[in-house]
């Protein structure tokens, strides 16, 4: 009986604006007792907390020595090395935002520990948990599409999100901020990993505003069997934009395609054309 299981207890770090959505996901959870969260910021973490009747605190250490068997790390993109370290040298089981670093060094550090505690750990790569891709999945997975020739991803957002949203988008990146969830989520499709990359980025419009990042990317990755996929990413589209964000992507196999798009959502072509169902998440976010 699913009630009758031993709920995981459950920490934080990072009261910002994903340790919040984690908050929500984890307190809401059957299984999970959401209880404590850490920020540096005292104001946030306590905030937090009281919304969601947990304990909080300012010190990894506290967090490090208490009961909790597993923590979910939601601290700025380049700090996510001492938080990860911190708890899984305490033995915890850790879930760490992506991207998982922004340097080798950092993700080496993170994964040595992460072998060294013998936890579960893993980033969070939640389109693969999303209805839409998991449904994607399935006409893959099923074999309707045929092996994979060539796709394209894209996922950007309006310049809002590194000028007003995120207070050190110039230590990040599309590259960084967006990236990880294509490339993840198309490697998962595909079940196959690249062999061979090309890219161009450009600069300019960010740095002039102060943020010192890449204003958007494009890639052109070729697979194992030698499908091709191209991967652009762009952190400068105009705050006209319908939605925060402009996610899209598309694949092609030999013997069929789908894509993912603007209602309805999923469009397949196989031996048939059909749009199985919509999902609003994806194209709504950010925006009423
Ligand atoms: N904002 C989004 O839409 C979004 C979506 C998906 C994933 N993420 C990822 O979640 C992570 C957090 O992003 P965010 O937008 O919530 O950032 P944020 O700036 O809103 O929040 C980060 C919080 O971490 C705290 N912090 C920093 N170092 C800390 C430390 N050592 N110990 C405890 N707290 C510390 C900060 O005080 C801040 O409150 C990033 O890796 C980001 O890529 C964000």
């Amino acid at each position: 009986m699913a009630n009758s299981r031993k709920k995981v207890r459950l920490g934080i770090v990072g009261a910002g604006i994903w340790g919040s959505n984690h908050a929500l996901a984890l307190h809401d959870h059957p299984h999970t007792d959401l209880k404590l969260i850490c920020d540096l910021d005292e104001v946030r973490a306590k905030t937090l907390a009281d919304k969601f009747g947990c304990a909080w605190t300012t010190s990894l250490d506290s967090m490090a020595s208490s009961d909790v068997q597993a923590v979910t790390i939601a601290t700025p993109d380049h700090l996510h090395r001492d938080p990860a370290i911190h708890m899984l040298q305490a033995g915890k089981h850790v879930l760490v935002e992506k991207p998982l670093a922004t340097s080798i060094a950092d993700a080496r550090a993170i994964l040595a520990a992460a072998d060294q505690a013998g936890v579960k750990f893993m980033v969070d790569f939640h389109a693969r948990w999303h209805p839409l891709f998991m449904g994607a999945k399935s006409y893959i997975e099923r074999g309707d599409l045929g092996n994979p020739v060539m796709g394209y991803a894209r996922l950007s957002d309006t310049i809002y999100v590194p000028t007003e949203m995120l207070g050190w988008s110039g230590r990040s990146g599309p590259e960084w901020f967006l990236f990880p969830h294509v490339m993840d989520v198309v490697r998962w499709l595909i079940a196959r990993e690249p062999v061979e990359v090309y890219a161009k980025g450009h600069r300019g419009v960010l740095s002039g505003k102060g943020i010192d990042c890449f204003d958007a990317i494009q890639a052109l990755f070729t697979f194992e069997g030698g499908a091709s996929v191209t991967f652009e990413t762009s952190w400068i589209v105009p705050n006209s934009y319908t939605n925060v964000v402009d996610n899209r992507l598309s694949l092609y196999g030999e013997k069929g395609g789908l894509e993912l798009r603007n209602e309805p959502n999923l469009w397949v072509f196989t031996d048939r054309f059909h749009t199985p169902f919509a999902s609003e998440s994806v194209t709504r976010y950010g925006k009423a």
